[in-house]
């Protein structure tokens, strides 16, 4: 497979990150070097050796998964208007698949620019399981969910049956191999109705939180996930002893500069969301090499 490295197969006992042992996930795939959601970044992620690859969801029209972050095509898709413009629930998957969504990329970022760019599709979350499997750990995000479409099947289901269509769930289940995420806590309330011990993780936006609240949310996020997903903003000393009290594995998003890598592992973060992975990678193997203070008890 393009761009695999062997050292991409994740250890079954790595869990879902430790402080000693902060996961890497690869936030839209390496989406800072090469367009967010496509093969071209995924490819990347996985031979920059990222523990995690983060497909955000949405459904078509007719009900398949596919890897785009947006609600509507307008950002990254180019194509015809009345294919690759608009809300991306109401376009097919055929539709979404006549547009590609690598010019945008070349467009804003002419430094890290590629031809071989030009003309990538938007991926399934199908062909991403197919290409990749167990030799990666997966991330998936539910987004919109709660803006179902009439006839539209539900995405909690959906993303379940490709989970067994690709013998992920239960290497979710026993090891980790699928981690489920969303803003929503009806879509991860449904998904742990449908299966209760999938691992889930409660994505927390700067509002959603203060420091009145904290402790109510996390005794709340507690009872269905096994972690938040929190804006890098929200993490400090007092929601890291929040969380570690209630057991919370806390993956704070999406942080690209060193500097604030470096803060966010030394507070004993459990995994950081990052368009750089390899950036990512060198923080964590610099803070290896040379531990830097961390609050007591963080270990
Ligand atoms: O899922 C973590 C982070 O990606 C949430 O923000 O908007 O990039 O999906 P967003
Ligand atoms: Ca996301």
């Amino acid at each position: 497979m393009p761009g695999m490295t062997d050292g991409a197969v994740a250890s079954p006992d790595e869990g879902f990150g430790t402080p000693d042992r902060p996961q890497i996930i690869a936030h839209r795939g390496a989406s800072g070097h090469a367009p967010e959601h496509t093969l071209a970044a995924y490819d990347l992620a996985v031979a920059m050796g990222a523990d995690f690859l983060e497909p955000d969801l949405q459904m078509t029209a007719d009900g398949v998964l596919v890897a785009l972050h947006d609600a509507t095509l307008d950002r990254t898709a180019r194509g015809p208007a009345d294919r690759c413009t608009g809300p991306g629930r109401e376009r097919t998957l055929a539709e979404i698949r006549s547009c590609e969504v690598g010019s945008w990329f070349n467009e804003r970022y002419p430094d890290r620019a590629d031809p071989d760019f030009v003309g990538l599709p938007v991926p399934t979350l199908d062909e991403l399981f197919e290409r990749y499997g167990a030799t990666v750990r997966w991330y998936p995000e539910t987004k919109n969910p709660d803006e179902r479409l009439p006839g539209q099947p539900s995405m909690e289901e959906t993303l379940l049956a490709l989970l067994d269509a690709h013998d992920l769930r239960d290497a979710a289940v026993e090891r980790g191999q699928v981690l489920i995420q969303s803003f929503s806590p009806g879509s991860l309330r449904r998904i742990r109705e449908l299966d209760p011990e999938l691992p889930l993780v409660q994505l927390l936006r700067t509002g959603a939180v203060t420091a009145e609240s904290l402790d109510q949310v996390l005794d709340e996020v507690a009872t269905y996930a096994v972690g938040v997903g929190p804006n890098r903003a929200l993490v400090d000393a007092a929601f890291m002893e929040a969380a570690r009290e209630r057991g919370l594995l806390v993956h704070p998003w999406t942080v690209n500069d060193p500097d604030e890598m470096d803060r966010l592992l030394a507070l004993g973060v459990h995994g950081i969301f990052s368009d750089f992975p390899d950036a990512l990678r060198e923080r964590i193997d610099a803070v290896a090499a040379a531990p830097m203070d961390r609050e007591p008890g963080t270990r």
